[in-house]
C-alpha cells in the first residue's frame, strides 16, 4: 500500500500521517505548498508522479463562516478540488477516502442522521462538501466517504484551544446550548481511517467520537478537565448570530460502521481526556 494524504498541515491530515508512520505504511503527506487543489493539472501531475494505491483526501476549505462571503474559493477547493482529485485517483486506479461533514444534513429533528438520509445543507461550506461527495460517489467505486463533526486535533486551531485560551483569561464565557452533536478527536478518526484503508469495505460512513453533547456541555467539560475557573453560560443560537447557519441537530448514526464491522470511536469525554494529556505533554497547556 502506498498512501497519499492531502491536508497534512491540517488537524486530521497530520494525525493520519502520524498513524501511517507508526504502522510503517509507505506514504506521502502534501498540502497547499505542494499543489493547489483547484489546479486540475497540478493535482493530476502530483498524483501520477507518486502513483498511490490510496488517497486520503483531508484537505478542504474549512472556514465555515468565511465561506458565506467567499463562496467561489470554497467551491473551488471543496467541490472542484475534490472532482480534480477524483479524476487523478481514477487515472492511477487509487481508492479515495473523502472526509465529509455533518453539515451536509439540514439539522432537522432530534434523531441521529443515517448515512442515506436526505441531504439539505444549510450553509455554503456544507453545500460545497456535499458537491464533493457527489463527485466521488458518481464517478468512483473504490471510495470511502467518511462524515465527521466538530473535529479538534493537536495540529491546528479548534474549539478546545479557543476554550482553553478564553478559560484562562476570563471568568465566564457564553456558549450555545441548542446545537447537539459529537466532538471528534482527529487522532481517533485518523486511526479509524487507517483501519478502513486496509480493507475493501468501500462505502459511506459516519465517524465521530461516541455520545452526544451541546457546545456548552463540551465547553464546560473542557473547563472542568483543564481545571479552569471559568463559568460556561449556556445561550441559544439566536443569541450568537454567525454568518453561516449551523444545524441544531448534528447527531450522526453509526449503523453503517457497525454493519461493516468497524469499531466505533471512544466516547468524546474519553477522547477529550487524552487530548488534554497530549497538549500537556507537548507543552501546549
Ligand atoms: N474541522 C471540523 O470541525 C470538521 C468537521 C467536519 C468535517 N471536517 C472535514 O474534515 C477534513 C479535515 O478537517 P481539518 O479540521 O483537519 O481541516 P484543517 O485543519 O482546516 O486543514 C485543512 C488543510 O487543507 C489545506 N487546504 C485548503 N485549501 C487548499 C488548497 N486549495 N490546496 C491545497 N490544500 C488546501 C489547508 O491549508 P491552509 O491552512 O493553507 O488553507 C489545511 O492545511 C476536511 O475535509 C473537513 O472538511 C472538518
Amino acid at each position: 500500500m502506498r498512501v497519499l494524504v492531502t491536508g497534512v498541515m491540517g488537524q486530521l491530515g497530520h494525525d493520519v500521517v502520524r498513524h501511517l508512520s507508526e504502522h510503517g505504511i509507505e506514504h506521502k503527506g502534501v498540502d497547499r505548498e505542494d499543489f493547489d487543489l483547484g489546479d486540475a493539472e497540478a493535482v493530476m501531475r502530483a498524483v501520477q508522479d507518486y502513483c498511490p494505491t490510496v488517497i486520503v483526501h483531508c484537505a478542504a476549505y474549512t472556514a465555515v463562516d468565511r465561506a458565506e462571503s467567499d463562496m467561489e474559493a470554497c467551491f473551488r477547493v471543496n467541490a472542484q478540488g475534490t472532482a480534480n482529485m477524483v479524476r487523478a485517483a481514477l487515472s492511477v486506479d487509487a481508492a479515495l477516502v473523502y472526509i465529509s461533514t455533518d453539515y451536509v444534513f439540514g439539522g432537522e429533528g432530534e434523531e441521529a442522521f443515517e448515512t442515506e438520509d436526505a441531504k439539505n445543507p444549510k450553509n455554503i461550506y456544507g453545500l460545497s462538501k456535499f458537491q464533493g461527495e457527489l463527485a466521488v460517489c458518481h464517478q468512483m467505486t473504490k471510495y470511502f466517504i467518511v462524515r465527521t463533526s466538530w473535529v479538534y486535533g493537536v495540529h491546528g486551531n479548534n474549539f478546545v484551544k479557543t476554550m482553553l485560551r478564553l478559560g484562562s483569561s476570563r471568568p465566564q464565557v457564553n456558549v450555545v446550548c441548542d446545537q447537539i452533536g459529537s466532538p471528534t478527536y482527529s487522532w481517533d478518526l485518523a486511526a479509524l481511517v487507517c483501519r478502513m484503508i486496509r480493507t475493501k469495505k468501500y462505502g459511506i460512513y459516519h465517524a465521530t467520537n461516541e455520545e452526544f453533547c451541546s457546545w456548552a456541555e463540551f465547553a464546560a467539560a473542557i473547563m472542568e478537565k483543564a481545571h479552569l475557573n471559568c463559568r460556561v453560560n449556556p445561550i441559544p443560537t439566536s443569541e450568537y448570530p454567525t454568518p453561516a447557519h449551523r444545524p441544531c441537530n448534528s447527531r450522526l448514526s453509526k449503523k453503517s460502521l457497525d454493519a461493516a464491522g468497524f469499531s466505533r470511536l471512544p466516547s468524546w469525554e474519553d477522547a477529550l481526556d487524552r487530548y488534554l494529556r497530549e497538549l500537556s505533554l507537548e507543552g501546549m497547556i
